[in-house]
């Protein structure tokens, strides 16, 4: 059955937006996530996917009904191919996979080429598509962090050296764009909605 689209849905480009079982800097990303998505409501959508880690602690911090609310459906991990999000960033369905906060775990997995869960592959098979990746590591930097748990308390925990080095990889790795914070996200967007953009109107002036 063919799906009936408005003129406003064909035009929104699409961007995917992953979500792991990371606690760190959560709270902070959905705020950046609900503004972005305020800025570039009719020109971008945003689609939201959780890892089964992800679902978990999305739930401790209760931003489950925030997330259905701001963004929509909420696709949630069932395995690597399902819900099917490696195949639609193939397809071209998506102008890029942003994966915040990632944790180590995943970090590791995309790091080392292990795609046996639904972000880690959907990542790889995205690369493998040149289909661009940005990652934001809850373990970006050796030392301690202080971290906030979902009642609030802070925990102090140390960032293991093998942990940053799968960073490193990463920022080593074709297609993948590193980010430090929740604060460099709007830059991806506006580096691939507003440059165009930016370009566009700089070339329509250039006409007159
Ligand atoms: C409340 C809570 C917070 C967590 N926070 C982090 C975190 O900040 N960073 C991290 O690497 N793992 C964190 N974890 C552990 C991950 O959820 C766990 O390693 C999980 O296997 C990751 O799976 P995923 O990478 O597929 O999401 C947390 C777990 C819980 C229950």
């Amino acid at each position: 059955m063919s799906e009936e689209k408005s003129d406003e849905e064909v035009k929104r480009k699409r961007v995917a937006w992953g979500i792991t079982g990371s606690g760190d800097r959560l709270t902070e990303t959905v705020e950046t996530m609900i503004k972005v998505k305020e800025e570039y409501a009719g020109d971008v959508e945003i689609r939201v996917y959780l890892s089964k880690a992800g679902d978990q602690v999305v739930k401790y911090y209760r931003l489950s009904d925030v997330l259905k609310k701001e963004f929509g459906k909420v696709w949630v991990e069932v395995n690597s191919n399902s819900p099917f999000l490696a195949g639609q960033l193939q397809s071209g369905r998506f102008e890029f996979l942003l994966i915040a906060p990632a944790t180590s775990n995943t970090v590791a997995k995309i790091a080392t080429g292990m795609a046996d869960s639904l972000l880690s592959n959907s990542a790889i098979m995205a690369l493998k598509a040149f289909v661009p990746v940005y990652i934001m590591p809850s373990d970006y930097k050796e030392g301690i962090v202080v971290t906030k748990l979902p009642d609030g308390r802070d925990l102090k925990l140390r960032i293991r050296k093998e942990d940053v080095d799968h960073v490193k990889k990463l920022m080593q790795t074709d297609g993948v764009f590193v980010i430090e914070k929740p604060e460099d996200i709007p830059s991806v967007f506006e580096k691939h909605f507003r440059s165009h953009s930016a370009r566009f109107s700089r070339a329509s002036m250039d006409v007159y």
